[in-house]
């Protein structure tokens, strides 16, 4: 089936209150979509009110009452947050963007809204706008920005609850969706107003009422809608775990590769929309003072080759701490990866997926008439290529010298090494015609 036929089938079953309109993206929107996929690396951020209880950012769900909950706002000073130290690491990471929670499920706003007291400016003694001032250091240092922004609400009575924030103390029966909805669209309305262009909205939190007998109507195309026409190159993703909806520009896996289910939250049919992956540092979004098992950086090197070899992006997160300080364990993770994309950044940014799906050994990705294999894990000096297409020569990344291949009769080749690789990732770069 098409898979414009089969998105727009996918959103006529979920959202059957309002028929989504056929979307047609405009230029600028296909401008920004290509930017976004040329990118392949953005930084995640979460950081909230949570960060103070180090225990994630779903703690408030785990029997907490609200009220006491949001008592810790009054106490949050994070008076180490630096947003040009923050921006200066990201980008020496090699990261092309920052997606950072402007308000996450706790219901708390990182800025200064209008829409609610219950934000930065007006409820902790810190008093400053965190997002302004890392979208004008965004600006300045010409990192594009995306906020994260949550469906749910586990404080504000009038979001209908579904399957999570039950026990918050919030009262059912004040529920109001269109109030709750309004709210939501004025709070995007000051985000895409008055920090900037903004690379993208990040949606997350459909999935609370994916258990519901009557599919609930969260009217998602008039918000798409409204994003579109307030900056028209505002890409929308939205973390559903679903094939994407109409309306959506980019499409969201969270945890796992395009392709691969790991962690259970995938499994829907990729799209041809750009893609993106996103994937915690240790194992926790928010901080969590406990999990200090952070990936190695040539895990991450391994991660981040292996999104691109599938086409998609990865947006790797980091959760600073109550102080504002991004953890030393990041940092240094951030420098690794931004030494190893120093060197071989060519074979990442701007490129699209390799010819042939991942194989044992590693992956591929390619630009014009080369092909980079990345070789990520081989347990032999000879490496079967899968590829279509003649090749013609083929040489070590790192140092241009030849290696030895044999072209097969039934297309394909193997590359002979010599020995096994023991870097993260070893590149071979093909020339094909
Ligand atoms: C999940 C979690 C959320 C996190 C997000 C990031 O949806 O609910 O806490 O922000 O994943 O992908």
């Amino acid at each position: 089936m098409h898979i414009l036929n089969k998105v727009l089938l996918a959103g006529a079953m979920l959202m059957p209150a309002a028929a989504a309109a056929e979307y047609i993206p405009t230029p600028e929107i296909l401008e920004s979509r290509q930017e976004f996929e040329d990118a392949r690396f953005g930084v995640f951020i979460h950081w909230g009110i949570y960060s103070m209880f180090g225990q994630g950012e779903w703690y408030l769900n785990y029997g907490l009452d609200r009220d006491e909950y949001a008592k810790a706002a009054s106490g949050f000073y994070p008076g180490s947050f630096d947003a040009k130290a923050w921006v200066s690491a990201i980008k020496d990471a090699g990261a092309k963007y920052i997606c950072i929670t402007s308000r996450h499920h706790d219901g708390f706003s990182m800025w200064d809204t209008a829409q609610s007291d219950y934000n930065i400016v007006d409820a902790t003694p810190f008093g400053r706008d965190v997002l302004k001032e890392l979208a004008d250091e965004c600006e300045k240092q010409g990192i594009r920005l995306h906020f994260y922004y949550s469906h749910i609400d586990w404080t504000r009575d009038d979001y209908p609850m579904g399957r999570t924030g039950t026990t918050t103390g919030k009262d059912p029966e004040k529920a109001d969706w269109p109030h709750y909805y309004d709210f939501m669209n004025a709070q995007l309305k000051e985000l895409l107003t008055g920090y900037g262009k903004v690379g993208a909205i990040w949606f997350d939190g459909w999935w609370d009422r994916d258990e519901d007998a009557t599919p609930f109507d969260w009217q998602l195309d008039q918000q798409y809608e409204l994003i579109h026409s307030l900056q028209p190159g505002c890409l929308v993703g939205n973390n559903h775990h679903q094939t994407p909806f109409e309306g959506e520009d980019i499409q969201i896996f969270e945890r796992d590769l395009p392709g691969e289910n790991k962690a259970g939250l995938s499994g829907q049919d990729i799209s041809r929309l750009p893609l993106e992956t996103c994937e915690t540092m240790n194992g926790m979004w928010g901080y969590k003072v406990k999990d200090q098992n952070y990936k190695d950086v040539p895990t991450l090197i391994r991660l981040l080759a292996g999104a691109a070899g599938k086409g998609a992006n990865l947006l790797l997160n980091v959760g600073p701490q109550p102080n504002g300080e991004i953890p030393a364990a990041a940092l240094d993770r951030f420098k690794g990866l931004g030494e190893w994309l120093g060197k071989y950044g060519e074979t990442i940014y701007g490129t699209k997926a390799g010819d042939f799906p991942a194989q044992s050994w590693g992956t591929s990705t390619r630009r014009g008439d080369k092909l980079y294999v990345h070789i990520l894990s081989a347990e032999a000096p000879v490496i079967y290529v899968p590829t279509d297409r003649k090749v013609v020569s083929a040489v070590a990344f790192d140092d241009r010298k030849p290696v030895k291949f044999v072209r097969h009769q039934n297309g394909g080749v193997s590359l002979n090494l010599d020995s096994i690789p023991d870097t993260a990732d070893y590149i071979v770069e093909l020339t094909t015609k």
